[in-house]
């Protein structure tokens, strides 16, 4: 007879490519899946009577800000607690490496960590840092435009000399050949936004022999929505590297509706090139707080505050009627601070999220006292609310986006699937019960639903919480592969 370390039987196998679930026994081996079966005959040191429940490919968050907190607070219990076995971090063109600092982090570089929390100068010696921690999950690396401006500029509002250039791109290069998934952007903040096309062209140029991806957080996400679609995609074509649009939403009042639009768009460059998005389940965006999207009309929390501390959970209309003066001046006031904005439609979300280009990407801030809910409750929010109780799309659908599809894109290779062979990620739900708990008042609060997760094989979350073991490792890139 076999045998095997863990045996779980009679489990609901959602393999992750979408197709539908099969009653499936899995057996895990040294960090791998080593026989998928009816009734296995296998010797298990653990075996875990699965009846009832969904079995997934453990879940991928493309779009992440854990950068130094898979170093620095390795448990990781927001993602974990959500079945996330594998997170991708550097998005939104800011990174923990190759970085290395002459004074505070600008932003939104600041979401990431204080200044002496960027300590790896370069990218393998951030990749050291990963083993030497041991997260919880599975770390990706993109690396960060605005990371690598902030690296080789004096100042971040112009664009980069052809020098300069020369020297971002000889880290980046360094970076790829260490294993980095790619290159991302974050275009609409101020650090990055006197860019032109030209300078990240030039950035993107090694990419394509790399196989690696350009990620970006476009350079407007508001009326000029559609003009930066297209700068995103003719980087895509014109360096022949697949484009993924980040946190793809229609964002302010005045852009409200214009999903539809959006999607016509993305698809229309889906007929020539590869390009794929990702989308968090949630009415509202949050980032450092933006004076251009301080709008009277739109509801604003303030989720931290360097100069008024005591502030965070505050609405910016309490705070200014408070202080007596107008929003924007308020808003002033608080600088640095952060925001939750309530600034997208409900319709739009969906039409986004349900849309087949789309993944999962939590977008949570790890360091914000009061977080966006995002950050801990994203993936159950979709599986519980938006596949089972909205029908937006099925919970084989579900799966894939959050698993397969992103492994695929992003070049994970070995992972994202239920396959012989493949690493065990592996996430363990009750289907009928899965839900998000975090709430925009209770934000910290772990989700219901998830029977346990394992990452490379490890059991590393129960209904009864962290195991305590820590199994995540430093995720080089691999093939990517593009079904769209
Ligand atoms: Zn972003
Ligand atoms: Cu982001």
């Amino acid at each position: 007879m076999l045998s095997c370390d863990t045996l779980l039987r009679n489990a609901s196998v959602l393999d992750g490519s979408g197709t539908a679930p099969e009653l499936l026994d899995v057996a895990l081996c040294d960090g791998r899946i080593y026989e998928i079966g009816s009734s296995l005959a296998c010797n298990a040191a653990t075996i875990v009577d699965a009846e009832g429940m969904a079995l997934a490919p453990g879940f991928i968050d493309v779009h992440t800000h854990d950068d130094i907190s898979v170093v620095r607070a390795p448990a990781m219990p927001a993602k974990l607690s959500q079945g996330v076995t594998t997170v991708i971090v550097g998005n939104c063109g800011i990174s923990a490496a190759p970085v290395e600092l002459r004074g505070e982090p600008p932003d939104p570089m600041s979401l990431l960590g204080a200044r002496d929390d960027f300590c790896y100068p370069t990218f393998a010696s951030y990749v050291a840092a990963i083993g030497a921690a041991r997260p919880a999950v599975n770390v990706g690396a993109l690396v960060g435009h605005t990371a690598l401006r902030n690296n080789h500029m004096d100042r971040l509002d112009r664009t980069a000399t052809e020098s300069e250039i020369d020297s971002m791109r000889v880290q980046l290069v360094e970076a790829l050949d260490g294993g980095a998934l790619g290159l991302s952007s974050g275009l609409a903040y101020l650090s990055a936004h006197a860019a032109t096309t030209e300078e990240v062209l030039a950035l993107a140029q090694p990419l394509a022999s790399a196989g690696a991806v350009y990620a970006t957080h476009m350079r407007s996400e508001t009326e000029a929505i559609l003009d930066a679609m297209s700068e995103a995609f003719e980087i895509g074509r014109l360096s022949h590297v697949p484009v993924i649009v980040s946190h793809l939403k229609c964002a302010g009042i005045a852009n409200w509706g214009r999903s539809s639009e959006v999607l016509q768009a993305l698809e229309t460059a889906q007929t020539t090139q590869q390009i794929g998005c990702d989308c968090y389940p949630y009415a509202a965006g949050s980032s450092t707080l933006d004076l251009r999207q301080v709008d009277e009309r739109v509801r604003i929390t303030i989720t931290w505050s360097t100069p008024h501390q005591e502030i965070a959970g505050q609405s910016l209309a309490q705070i200014a009627a408070e202080w007596n003066v107008t929003q924007l001046e308020a808003a002033r006031r608080l600088q640095p601070a952060g925001a939750i904005y309530h600034s997208i439609s409900e319709d739009d979300m969906r039409r986004i999220l349900a849309h087949p280009a789309t993944m999962i990407g939590s977008d949570g801030l790890p360091n914000d006292p009061r977080p966006h809910p995002r950050l801990w409750g994203t993936f159950p929010r979709v599986l519980g609310r938006y596949s089972r109780e909205e029908r937006l799309f099925s919970l084989p659908e579900a799966v894939h986006k959050m698993t397969a599809m992103a492994a695929q894109r992003f070049g994970l290779a070995e992972r994202g699937l239920i396959r012989k062979g493949y690493c065990a990620d592996l996430v363990l739900f009750h289907p009928e019960k899965i839900i998000d708990t975090a709430t925009f008042i209770h934000p910290v609060s772990p989700a219901e639903g998830i029977a346990g997760v394992w990452v490379n094989g490890v059991l590393s979350y129960t209904a009864q919480g962290a195991t305590g073991n820590r199994a995540g490792r430093f995720l080089a890139r691999g093939k990517t592969t593009w079904a769209q």
